[in-house]
């Protein structure tokens, strides 16, 4: 999926799945997976640095994580999360993170929430870097909202979020990403816009669906009740790793040799030769 299947996205259309990757190898495995496009999300300071919150990543962190997973992303649209503070301390920082992960490789960015920096995701759209909007539960904004909560519930959020998301497709964004909020706000935003509008703990009637890879692959602690583990993934690593580790002790692995040929030319194994 390219930045212009969005542009002619009509509703209503195909889904949109949307993925996360934050490193090489499962960027790797997302590129040749069908998921339409891969984000490059700020939560990689969580799931990749073990940081509590998403406070702690940094236009270098970012870039860092986008030039890893553009090396292995050619076909989708790669999408990076603008990180906290880098809006709020104005425009030139604001475009010099845009910088930063454009030379990276995003082919567009994600810009958390609206007040106060409506003037930032017009400037970077007008300077031809498309922007997703992401409203909800904007995990950036985690001390004002004092916690992992669904946004929205009452009138007046509601009315307000619903505002926000014309506001977002005024100013040109693409896309909007509508976190933890109740289904039938999503549903009406959803009807509201004519971008679409991907969800992620929103209920089914968004135009796509996000989730964090390490969530549904079922890697990270312990995911919002809204995520579907597609993998057990941290019982079958940590089966894989026990089953080494008692090879290992029990003389398994690595088998004697059979033949009388080379071990096989991987990179990581060491010709006979080289071993100390
Ligand atoms: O940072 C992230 O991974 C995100 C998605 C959950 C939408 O913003």
């Amino acid at each position: 999926m390219k930045i212009t299947d969005f542009y002619n996205y009509r509703k209503p259309g195909p889904r949109i799945s949307m993925i996360t990757a934050y490193d090489y190898t499962l960027a790797s495995v997302a590129a040749e997976s069908a998921a339409d496009c891969v984000l490059v999300g700020d939560s990689l300071a969580m799931v990749m640095h073990g940081h509590p919150s998403t406070i702690a990543a940094t236009p270098d962190l970012m870039a860092l994580h986008t030039a890893a997973v553009a090396r292995a992303v050619k076909d989708k649209l790669l999408v990076t999360d603008i990180p906290f503070f880098a809006t709020r301390k104005g425009l030139a920082s604001a475009m010099e993170t845009v910088e930063k992960l454009a030379r990276a490789g995003a082919q567009a960015v994600k810009i958390e929430g609206l007040d106060g920096h409506a003037d930032i995701i017009s400037h970077v759209i007008t300077s031809d870097i498309p922007v997703m909007g992401h409203l909800g539960l904007t995990p950036q904004a985690l001390n004002r909202l004092g916690g992992y909560r669904t946004q929205g519930r009452d009138k007046a959020s509601a009315e307000k979020l619903a505002a926000q998301a014309l506001e977002l497709e005024k100013l040109g964004c693409f896309a909007l990403v509508l976190e933890c909020v109740p289904g039938e706000l999503a549903e009406r935003v959803t009807r509201s816009l004519s971008i679409p509008v991907i969800g992620i703990g929103a209920g089914p009637s968004t135009d796509g669906q996000v989730l964090v890879m390490q969530d549904m692959l079922g890697l990270y602690g312990q995911p919002p009740s809204f995520v579907k583990k597609y993998l057990d993934g941290r019982r079958l690593v940590k089966e894989a790793l026990d089953a080494f580790d008692s090879e290992v002790k029990g003389g398994a692995f690595p088998p004697e040799p059979s033949g009388h040929g080379r071990p096989d030319a991987r990179p990581y194994a060491l010709a006979e030769e080289e071993r100390p």
